[in-house]
C-alpha cells in the first residue's frame, strides 16, 4: 500500500512538473501572436451583421464560390425578399452562387496577388488567424495602400476597413470582426450548428441507452459465477 502510494506520488509530481515547462515554454519561446476569436456560433444576429459587412466590404474583391444565396437565407433566417435586394447586389437570382464580377487578371496587377475565394478560409487558415487578421491592419508608408498586416506581412489586400474602424473606434470594431469572422466561420461548414445539435442528441441518447445496458448486463451474469 505504502509503496503505491509512493508511486502514485512519483507520477502526479511527474505530470505537473511536464506543465509547468510546458507553461514556460509557450510563454517564452513559443509566444502565440493570434488573437483569439471568440465567436458563437449560435448566434445568429451576429451572423446576419457579418453577412451584411462581407456584401458590402469584401465582396468587391472577394467570392464566396461555394455559397448560395439561398442557403444563406434559410440558416441566418433572413427572409428571401430581403436577401435580393440587400444582399444580392450581383444576380437577381436566389439560388446562384456568391459570385464577384472581378477579373481574376486584372487584380493580381492591381494588387500583386488575386484576391481568393473565401468560403472555406476560416478553415483552411482558423477563425482565430482569420480575426487576428481582420484586426492586424496598421499604416505602414513603405508599402503600396499604406497598410501592411501584423499576421500576413506584406499582404497585397488593402486595409479596405480603415474607414470603418476610425468610425467605430477599436471595442466597436473588434466587435464587427468577430461577426465577420462568425459569419465566415459558417460559409466554411453551413452545417456545424446541426452537426453540433446532433451531436449532443446522440451523446444524450447513448447515456440514457447506459441504464438499460447496465441492468441488462447485470441480469445475464447474475447466475455466471
Ligand atoms: C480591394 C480588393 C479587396 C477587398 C475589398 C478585400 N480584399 Fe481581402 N484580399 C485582397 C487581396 C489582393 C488578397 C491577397 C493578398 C496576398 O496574397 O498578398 C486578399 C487576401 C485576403 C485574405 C487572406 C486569404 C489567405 O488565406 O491568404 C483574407 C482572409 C481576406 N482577404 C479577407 C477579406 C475580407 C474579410 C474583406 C472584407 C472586409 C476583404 N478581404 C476585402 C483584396 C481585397
Amino acid at each position: 500500500m505504502r509503496q503505491f502510494a509512493l508511486i502514485l506520488l512519483g507520477a502526479i509530481t511527474a505530470l505537473l512538473a511536464s506543465v509547468s515547462v510546458a507553461d514556460t515554454e509557450t510563454a517564452g519561446v513559443l509566444e502565440d501572436p493570434l488573437v483569439k476569436a471568440n465567436v458563437n456560433i449560435y448566434d445568429k444576429v451576429s451572423k446576419q451583421r457579418g453577412a451584411k459587412l462581407f456584401v458590402n466590404y469584401c465582396m468587391g474583391c472577394h467570392s464566396l464560390q461555394y455559397q448560395r444565396y439561398g442557403r444563406l437565407g434559410e440558416d441566418l433566417g433572413i427572409p428571401e425578399d430581403i436577401v435580393l435586394e440587400n444582399l444580392n447586389f450581383v444576380s437577381d437570382r436566389i439560388g446562384d452562387t456568391m459570385q464577384n464580377a472581378m477579373d481574376k487578371k486584372d487584380a493580381a496587377e492591381w494588387f500583386g496577388a488575386t484576391p481568393p475565394d473565401l468560403t472555406m478560409v476560416a478553415r483552411l487558415r482558423s477563425p482565430d488567424w482569420l480575426y487576428s487578421y481582420l484586426i492586424g491592419f496598421y499604416e505602414d508608408a513603405s508599402r503600396p495602400y499604406g497598410y501592411n498586416n501584423k499576421i500576413f506581412p506584406l499582404v497585397g489586400m488593402p486595409h479596405v476597413l480603415a474607414d470603418l474602424e476610425e468610425e467605430l473606434g477599436d471595442e466597436k470594431f473588434r466587435e464587427a470582426m468577430l461577426d465577420l469572422t462568425n459569419f465566415l466561420v459558417y460559409t466554411a461548414e453551413p452545417i456545424q450548428e446541426t452537426r453540433r445539435k446532433i451531436g449532443f442528441g446522440v451523446l444524450f441518447f447513448l447515456l440514457i441507452l447506459l441504464i438499460p445496458a447496465y441492468l441488462l448486463k447485470r441480469e445475464y451474469w447474475k447466475d455466471v459465477k
